[in-house]
């Protein structure tokens, strides 16, 4: 394998100033960039790996993008670090910090479904029909999304429905921590 770079390839894989942003097309080098990056980090600039974390939005990008630094590194020198998805970063994060965050050890993952079916079983008593259900999903998908609570969610609710909404939020992330379980949201928006 060829260890070489194009100037601008090595430019980004050698600064260290601050944030960097590489915008490239499909098959450019933008991986080749971090890969290398993350070498680089290691072996010239004496950073350990255990400090370093990559991250990517799918499992099969993390896992080219693990064997492709695994290949630019010796031995031992990658021990230690972190390429993993958003999704995987913030589980293993919440696994060791769980304490602060309000859990308890073993915690569960709700997926898509046991989160609906939670939903569901809290707008039983509302008699909401799918329509409804979807726009709560919606409303709070959002409010996760934008890292808004369910204390700001109803101070700033404009109308009657975002409020119910915003209720619904609340007594949803309350029933989460009761069965001590994350959604797949949380696992973002708890970091
Ligand atoms: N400077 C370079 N010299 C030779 N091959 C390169 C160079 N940059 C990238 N490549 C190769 O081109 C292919 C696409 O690169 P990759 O980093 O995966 O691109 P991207 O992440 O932008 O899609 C890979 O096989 C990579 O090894
Ligand atoms: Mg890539």
């Amino acid at each position: 394998m060829t260890n070489k770079l194009n100037p601008r390839q090595q430019a980004a894989v050698e600064y260290l100033g601050g944030p960097l942003l590489v915008l490239a097309g499909a098959g450019s080098g933008k991986t080749r960039v971090i890969t290398h990056k993350i070498a680089w980090l290691i072996k010239q600039c004496d950073i350990s790996a255990r400090h370093i974390t990559a991250v990517t939005f799918t499992n099969k990008a993390a896992r080219e993008m693990k064997s492709r630094v695994g290949e630019l590194l010796g031995g031992s020198e990658g021990s230690g670090l972190t390429v993993s998805t958003f999704h995987n970063l913030g589980l293993n994060i919440l696994r060791r910090e769980h304490k602060h965050l309000g859990y308890k050890a073993g915690f569960s993952i709700f997926d898509q479904q046991d989160s609906e079916s939670l939903l569901k079983e809290l707008l039983r008593k509302d008699n909401v029909d799918d329509e409804l259900l979807k726009q709560a999903q919606w409303a709070i998908s959002d409010w996760k999304n934008n890292l808004i609570t369910p204390e700001q969610a109803s101070s700033r609710a404009k109308d009657a429905l975002e409020l119910a909404n915003a209720m619904r939020y609340s007594a949803y992330q309350r029933n989460l921590k009761a069965y001590n379980a994350v959604d797949s949201m949380d696992l973002i928006v708890e970091l």
